[in-house]
């Protein structure tokens, strides 16, 4: 497998392939690879010639210097994962590749980013949609590729993409859960065997909510204190739990108020943050 470190290689690279004709797809990531991110690679493999992969842990998103410093880094476990996949090449540019300099730049995606990761996390998106707008500009890749795990920030790169007229395809892939019902994701790495086994009180709280609306809970209020109520003698200490439009992510009364609703939830085990959600109708 190809592994870039340079953004000139790889530009140079990406330009002799799109003359040639090949279609790219891309696939960013902050690494500790899983079957998730798997997930979005092979879809990628499947609908383009060429597949770059990005790992860059991304300081710029980090509103916690600590969650950024304890943030798994297993690149060589990454590069083993990575190998066997066909016309898939890794970019993996340091912190001094990416940024020179620290840029000034602000990006403020409005109500967008006034809830949820967004309102906990100030300057997540900020960070994010930066590294991900200087991504694209290096990359320029026909489809880019993205998974549902993290809604909040599919629909801000959706409006990136929107409002910077990036030339590409979005597509947003359905997350990857372990048999429990926990969604796969890095952070999962950290949690003791004990915290792991109370994170699966996340999924099952949004699949309670799911029941109760499927049950005709039409009063969103009701629903909200019984998740409330759920976490309750817990060891999860729930950051938020929101019933919220699934394209707009501004919160719901009743599911009168739309035709699709997304349910979202954020939690901590000891240090450990988890996000999940799911859409309903699935
Ligand atoms: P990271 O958390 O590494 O996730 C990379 C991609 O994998 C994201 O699109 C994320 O939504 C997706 N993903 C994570 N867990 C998943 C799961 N269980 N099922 C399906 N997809 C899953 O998200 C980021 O990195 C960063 O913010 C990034 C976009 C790379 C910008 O730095």
């Amino acid at each position: 497998m190809l592994l870039f470190d340079q953004i000139p290689a790889l530009k140079t690279y990406l330009r002799e392939s799109r003359m040639a004709g090949k279609t790219i797809g891309f696939v960013p990531t902050m690494g500790a690879l899983h079957e998730g991110h798997l997930s979005l690679i092979e879809q990628a493999v499947k609908e383009n010639d060429l597949v770059i992969c990005s790992i860059f842990v991304n300081p710029l998103q980090f509103n916690n210097t600590q969650d950024f410093d304890k943030y798994p880094r297993h690149f060589e476990k990454d590069i083993n994962l990575l190998a066997p996949y066909p016309n898939l090449y890794l970019f993996l540019p340091d912190d001094r590749t990416m940024y020179g300099e620290k840029p000034t730049l602000r990006m403020d995606f409005g109500a967008l980013e006034q809830v949820m990761e967004g309102a906990h996390r100030p300057g997540h998106f900020n960070g994010v949609g930066i590294v991900v707008s200087k991504l694209f500009h290096i990359v320029q890749p026909d489809r880019a590729y993205f998974g549902q795990k993290d809604l909040q920030q599919c629909r801000i790169i959706e409006s990136l993409v929107r409002d910077l007229s990036f030339d590409l395809e979005f597509i947003m892939c359905p997350t990857i859960r372990e048999e429990d019902g926990l969604a796969l994701s890095s952070r999962n790495l950290r949690l003791t065997p004990e915290q792991r086994k109370h994170a699966v009180l996340l999924p099952q709280a949004l699949f309670l909510a799911r029941d109760l609306i499927q049950q005709e809970q039409k009063d969103f209020s009701i629903v909200r204190s019984r998740i409330t109520d759920f976490f309750e003698s817990t060891p999860i200490r729930l950051e938020y739990f929101e019933i919220v439009h699934s394209e707009t992510l501004q919160p719901v009364q009743t599911i009168a108020d739309t035709s699709r609703i997304a349910l979202c939830i954020a939690g901590y085990l000891g240090e450990i943050r988890l996000i999940d959600n799911i859409l309903l109708p699935e």
